[in-house]
This record gives C-alpha cells, structure tokens and sequence, in this order.
C-alpha cells in the first residue's frame, strides 16, 4: 500500500492551491486525495473525476454547474465544497477534510449498527437533506461510502449533486460500461427514467437504513443490470430474523422511506425526520437506546478510531480546529433537536429540473 501510494503520479501535484498528500479513497466517480491548501493553511480533500469527463462537455457542464450549486450549501452535516477547476486535464472539485471514516467503512469493521445508532446517523443524513432540498438540490447518491463520520462524532454528507453531473447512475452505467454509482440505492423511478425528484433521497436513505440494521445490501444480483430490476420488482424484505425484534415504529418509517411508487413514499424531510422521531422514541421506549458498536465479545475498537459516532466524545482526540464552514447550527449529538433551517414541507422542484415523475407503468 505504501509502495503504490509513493509510486502515485497524482501524490505531490497541485490543484489550483492544492497540493495532492496521499489518496482517501476510490469510488465509482473518481479518487479522493488528502491534500493541503497552501492559502488557506489547511487540509483539504481533492475529488479527481474521472476520464469519462475528458471531452464530454456536456457532462464537464453539468459537473460545474452541480459543484457550484453544491458549494452553496453550508450546514453542520454537509461537507464543504471549496473549489471545483481543471488541473493537468483532470477536473477537481476542493472539500472540507474530514479526520474521520465514512459509514461503509465502518459497517465493513462493526457489521451493522445498533438500531439507535442507525437511527441517528439516519437522522443527520436527513437534516443535511433538508437543507439542501431546501435549496432545491438533490444529492442522488444516498448510501453509506458519502456518510462521513468524523472524529469528534460530527455525521457529514458528501458528494451532493455530483450523481447528477453523470444525469443518472443508468446513464453512467451505460456511458462507461462499468458501474459508476450505485444500483443497490437508486429508487425504481431513477432507474426508469431520467424524471425524478427530492423523493429519491428519501428512498435511498431508508435503503441506507436498512442497510444500517443488517449489516448487508438489500436486493442482490449477479450484474448491476440484475440488482437494477430486482430494485424495481422485487419488495424490500423485512426479515425478521435479521433485524431483530425492533419496534414497529421503525419497520414503518423504513417502510414508509423505501415505497416503491414514489407517490407512495414519505413526501419530504420534515416527514422523514417526524417517522425517524417517533422510531427513536419508541427505541428509548424499549430501552434499546445503545449506540456503542455491535463488536464480538472482546473485541475492542482500534485504536484512535471512531467509537460511537453520534454521542461524540468517544472518539480518539477531539479534532483540535474545526473545519471552515462547519459553524455550528444545530446539535450533532441529537437529530431531534429543533431544526433550524428546515421549514414547512414543500413539493420538490428546482428550477429547469424534470418534474415529478408520472406513475410508474407496469
Ligand atoms: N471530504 C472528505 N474527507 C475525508 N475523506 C473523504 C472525503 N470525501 C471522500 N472521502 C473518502 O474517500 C473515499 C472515496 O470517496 P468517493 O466519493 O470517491 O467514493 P464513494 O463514495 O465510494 O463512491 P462514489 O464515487 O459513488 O461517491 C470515501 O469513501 C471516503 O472514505
Ligand atoms: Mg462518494
């Protein structure tokens, strides 16, 4: 790892002010690198897009166009974005630097989540929802890899609008043969058509909250093609034996997130945020209010790693500085507190976006 690391062109390149440190992570749409703004004085993340933008000036378009929409967004459960640009023919978006591990690493380490745990995580991803579909900006690719968990125990949500510069994962897939996004969270609607709207963060989160209870993805396949029409044909499974005895509560807000017809499914945040409420009380009510890690006996956490991401404090050091941008509106030790930002319901729309979707044809 840390031969390839050395042997890495982009390690040591610069991006605008950015200097390119070591490599985060690679997804679907590109790697990450730690890097440090020089300007600024301080460690960044550098997203690098991949090939498939070179030449595409559509897709670069819409890329830069979502990106600064995206930089718009300032709330404690969203990450940052500071620069977008093109570097040596490669484009780069610039984002807050979060000391932390993202929630697919750690359901990778811990298996699943208790359902408090999961609750709350849910909850802040709802309230970064909130403010951006207050503003009228879907994220679009919902699931845990774009849930980061910082050290200080702070749930931030990456990657807004950037599914969108690809116009849809079927799209992506199509465009680059290979699986850019992810199937397992798209809602049939995004499959089917192009015409989607806030609906389908609602229905990716409660996919991601299943996810969250048991550990494991729910609708499987062969190819991606296979998950795509088991997603849109086949019900999502309420198992009990894998979720456990959990309050109705909670199986009806998955229920109610996870609707296949999107005209079925939770209309907006603040319903969300009301059904994850009520699981939450009904989760104290039963006394399984834990939300230290599921480890096997004995097994302690590594070292200086996350503990209990949503009650703070269990972490190793405390980060020393908060990022730019991360000014506290709201609490992060709890999703229920008021909400600040997040007003009445609203249909979801934005401004020479596709409308709702028609319903489904079968
Ligand atoms: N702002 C950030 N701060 C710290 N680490 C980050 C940041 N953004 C991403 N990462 C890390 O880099 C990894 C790769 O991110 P990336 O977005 O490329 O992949 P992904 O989320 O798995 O897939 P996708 O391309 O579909 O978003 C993440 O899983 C996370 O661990
Ligand atoms: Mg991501």
């Amino acid at each position: 790892m840390a031969q390839a690391q050395s042997t890495d062109p982009i390690i040591g390149q610069t991006f605008g002010n950015v200097i390119a440190k070591s490599l985060l992570g690679r997804g679907g749409m590109g790697a990450v690198y730690l890097g440090y703004h020089a300007g600024l004085d301080m460690k960044v993340a550098v997203k690098l897009l991949p090939d498939l933008f070179v030449g595409r000036a559509e897709l670069v378009e819409r890329f830069l166009r979502e990106a600064r929409l995206s930089g718009r967004l300032q709330h404690p459960n969203i990450v940052r974005t500071l620069d977008v640009g093109q570097s040596h023919g490669v484009y780069y978006l610039v984002m807050e630097y979060v000391e932390g591990v993202d929630a697919q690493k750690l359901l990778d380490r811990e298996k699943r989540f208790t359902p408090m745990r999961a609750v709350n995580i849910a909850g802040f991803v709802a309230r970064a929802l909130g403010e951006a579909h207050e503003q009228d900006i879907m994220h679009r690719d919902i699931k845990p890899a774009n849930i980061l968990i910082a050290r200080d125990g702070k749930v931030k949500v990456t990657d807004f609008g950037l599914a969108r510069s690809l116009n849809n994962t079927a799209t992506a897939l199509t465009l680059s043969n290979q699986v850019v996004g992810t199937p397992n969270y798209m809602a049939p609607e995004q499959i089917k058509t192009t015409s989607v709207d806030m609906r389908v963060d609602i229905y990716a989160l409660g996919v991601t909250l299943w996810q969250f209870l048991t550990g494991v993805l729910p609708f499987e396949g062969e190819t991606p093609m296979a998950v795509l029409l088991n997603v849109v044909n086949e019900p999502l499974p309420m198992p009990e034996e894998t979720f456990g005895p959990l309050p109705k509560e909670l199986r009806e807000a998955i229920v109610a997130m996870t609707a296949k017809d999107p005209r079925r499914r939770l209309p907006n945040i603040p319903a969300v945020l009301a059904v994850l409420k009520k699981a939450r009380d009904a989760l104290l009510h039963a006394g399984l209010n834990s939300t230290a890690p599921l480890t096997s006996a004995g097994q302690r956490p590594p070292v200086g790693e996350t503990r209990d991401p949503v009650s703070g404090n269990s972490f190793g050091a405390p980060i020393p500085v908060p990022p730019k941008g991360a000014a506290a509106k709201g609490d992060h030790t709890t999703f229920t507190k008021p909400l600040g930002g997040i007003a009445a319901p609203k249909p979801a729309a934005r401004p020479g976006s596709t409308p709702p979707r028609k319903p489904p044809t079968r």
